[in-house]
């Protein structure tokens, strides 16, 4: 088959609500950056796209969270996200913002023509409203109980426990996620893209025409989807944060975040390459490859291509490798629980080490399941397959050629039949691995770059250098001559997937990172070349830096069973009489010591204003004494006195109790005169 001219490579615009963790990077932007920066390496013209996804209900909803505007929201994130894939690495020809203006236009204009062809069923239905918010409530902005599985939270567009797609008036007891009210339905007009007339279409494109070359996850959603029935779907929303609906009755209205998002691509395309981006768009012979996550295939396979089919002149996506979910230590990652590994907090974490992560993100990508991520995996990948496979083959051949040959790479004498056999096998390696990669199989393709590091490390085993030198130097050389040629075709093999050590290896060998096709050719070093000094590629993984990163997972878990430990129950009820037998006062801690030979218990003096009393408070863990001085407080005053540890207590220090048992003084919200009376 033809090579395509050019290929245009997008990953998923991320949702500018949050950052990117290593789900994200396993499932997306890893292999999709490993696929581009292999068809650079093997010369082909390709346009690598993507950029923060900053509209939708997501965004606003954060926004709301945390008091700011969704402007704010996406300015903040933006930065984060995209400063955090340079830091990894991940080589974008265009990181770009569904907030630019060049997408505005891109995405307006694209409507504006389904428009104006009548490409758009126009209809007025119900949908629900929050009176008290006066909004209409789109997706996410709606929870109710699924119909499916029960989930009491499900949303308005989908179930996040089962993974039905849902409409919000399916939902059984909706309620408002602004103001919590059950919400009203309420007349309003909106355009739909009407999937069903697009049916036969889909299923000639997809379900005959891509089932052999999708793979199978992929495939089986799709076919699931077009065997259920396709129904019109919406593609404008009720909101005020949005691409502008561009037609008359539009007002107040803007794109579906789905509907603008995925025309993200083209913007951004666009922006980058004025003079050239519709070629990478329209030209038959370039070939789109939409990188994403499972929970994205139906409007990458489906709802996008229908969108560019109605559109005309499109090319449509040539493939879809989408990967399922990668979990973490046994659960599944969630933004909301702040179960994850955070890019920027690994890279803060792991300086210079984003390929140490990127190596075991591939190792272990979700390609045809769910996996798990432990970070014990990560540190025995780390020192196994890293530090003691290839970095360890590596330092051998360059370690001993400084040893034996000053550092120059020794000439080749004559080669043994051995020798030839290494070389030949060698030889195979680039194009079985450019095979495995060009058909989106990521890990297997790394597994093999570590095969043929195994290769080396055999062969230096089985020729032992460090002995031979005593008997024959000449035979020495040949042998390192060898390994070094090995070594050197490791670099570009190894730079898709671990781009800072694929530049490490070639400054220690003192050649460019040499091409793909190169690599094949095990002639890459001269003899007598000098090398540079050998430097370790790897560093091994020590057990308390993974049991750091494990303890703030427990602690998260932790934090997470404190917020969700239920409140203690009401106690029975008391009459006013019984009320007014108890005598609360505003008091000032005025001296406040610890009590010898005790943990918890602190001796304060307190003003109340009648007097100045002693209380004994089992407070010292969480208080240190100085600063309790001069504090207000809540005091208990009728309690009757008791003796603590020989020192006579008269009354009681009020304290709120978290699940955790950390306490919290209960103070007067302004200054109060002591002796005051609470009631
Ligand atoms: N923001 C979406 C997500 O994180 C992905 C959008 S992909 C695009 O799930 F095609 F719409 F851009
Ligand atoms: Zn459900």
């Amino acid at each position: 088959m033809a090579l395509p001219k050019r290929y245009t490579v997008t990953a998923a615009l991320p949702y500018a609500n949050g950052p990117v963790h290593i789900g994200h990077l396993a499932g997306v932007y890893l292999p999709a950056d490993i696929y581009t920066r292999y068809l650079r390496s093997v010369g082909r013209d390709v346009k690598f796209i993507c950029g923060s996804d900053e509209h939708g209900v997501p965004i606003t909803i954060r926004a709301q969270k945390e008091g700011v505007t969704p402007q704010q929201v996406v300015d903040k994130y933006h930065a984060l996200i995209r400063d955090s894939f340079q830091d990894f690495h991940v080589s974008f020809d265009v990181y770009s913002r569904t907030s630019s203006k060049t997408h505005a236009e891109v995405s307006s204009g694209f409507f504006k023509k389904l428009y104006e062809e009548g490409k758009f069923i126009e209809q007025t239905t119900q949908q629900y409203y929050d009176e008290k918010a006066q909004q209409f409530l789109a997706d996410r902005y709606i929870v109710g109980t699924c119909p499916n599985c029960g989930n009491e939270n499900a949303y308005g567009d989908q179930c996040e426990r089962c993974g039905t797609s849902l409409s919000p008036t399916e939902l059984i007891s909706p309620r408002s996620m602004l103001s919590g009210a059950p919400p009203v339905l309420r007349d309003t007009k909106h355009w739909f893209l009407p999937l069903d007339q697009y049916e036969p279409w889909l299923r000639e494109w997809i379900v005959e025409g891509h089932k052999s070359d999708w793979k199978t996850n992929v495939y089986g959603q799709c076919k699931s989807w077009i065997d259920q029935g396709l129904h019109p779907r919406a593609v404008t929303r009720d909101l005020d944060w949005g691409v502008p609906v561009p037609v008359p009755g539009g007002e107040g209205k803007v794109l579906y975040v789905w509907f603008d998002a995925p025309i993200g691509y083209i913007s951004a395309t666009k922006e980058a390459f004025p003079e050239e981006w519709e070629t990478y768009w329209k030209d038959p012979e370039s070939k789109l490859v939409h990188f994403i996550g499972k929970d994205n295939i139906v409007f990458h396979c489906i709802i996008f291509p229908t969108m560019l089919k109605a559109y005309g002149d499109y090319i449509l996506p040539d493939n879809v490798p989408a990967n399922e979910f990668l979990n973490l230590e046994g659960d599944k990652i969630s933004t909301s629980r702040n179960w994850a590994v955070w890019l920027h907090e690994y890279l803060a974490d792991f300086p210079g080490q984003a390929d140490v992560l990127r190596y075991v993100l591939c190792a272990n990508a979700p390609e045809t399941k769910d996996n798990d991520f432990t970070w014990k995996d990560f540190q025995a990948r780390n020192n196994n397959e890293l530090v003691a496979t290839l970095g360890n083959f590596v330092n051998r051949a360059a370690v001993l050629t400084h040893k034996f040959f000053e550092g120059k790479v020794p000439a080749q004498g004559e080669l043994t039949d051995s020798d030839q056999e290494t070389l030949k096998q060698a030889a195979e390696f680039p194009a079985k691995i450019g095979e495995l990669i060009e058909n989106y199989r990521f890990r297997d393709a790394l597994a093999e770059v570590l095969n043929l590091a195994r290769l080396g490390n055999k062969y230096l085993a089985d020729t032992q250098p460090w002995h031979l030198i005593k008997t024959d130097a000449g035979r020495t050389g040949t042998v390192l001559h060898v390994a070094l040629q090995i070594a050197a075709a490791l670099a570009p093999l190894l730079e898709p997937f671990l781009p800072e050590s694929a530049h490490k290896l070639s400054n220690m060998l003192n050649i460019p990172l040499g091409k793909w096709d190169s690599a094949a050719q095990l002639n890459a070093l001269t003899a007598g070349l000098q090398l540079q000094e050998p430097a370790l590629l790897f560093g091994k993984i020590e057990d308390a830096t993974v049991e750091a990163q494990v303890q703030k997972l427990l602690d998260t878990k932790k934090a997470n069973q404190l917020a969700n430990a239920p409140v203690v129950a009401a106690k029975e009820n008391i009459s006013f009489e019984q009320f007014q037998h108890i005598d609360l006062r505003v008091g000032t801690i005025i001296a406040a010591e610890k009590v010898a030979k005790t943990k918890k218990l602190l001796k304060l003096t307190v003003d109340t204003g009648l007097d100045q009393r002693t209380i004994v408070s089992g407070i010292a863990e969480y208080f240190i004494p100085e600063a309790l001085i001069g504090q207000q407080v809540q005091v208990l005053l009728n309690l009757a006195p008791r003796e603590i540890k020989g020192i006579q207590s008269q009354g009681m220090l009020l304290l709120a109790e978290n699940a955790d048992g950390s306490l919290a003084l209960m103070q007067p919200g302004q200054p109060v005169r002591n002796g005051s009376g609470i009631n």
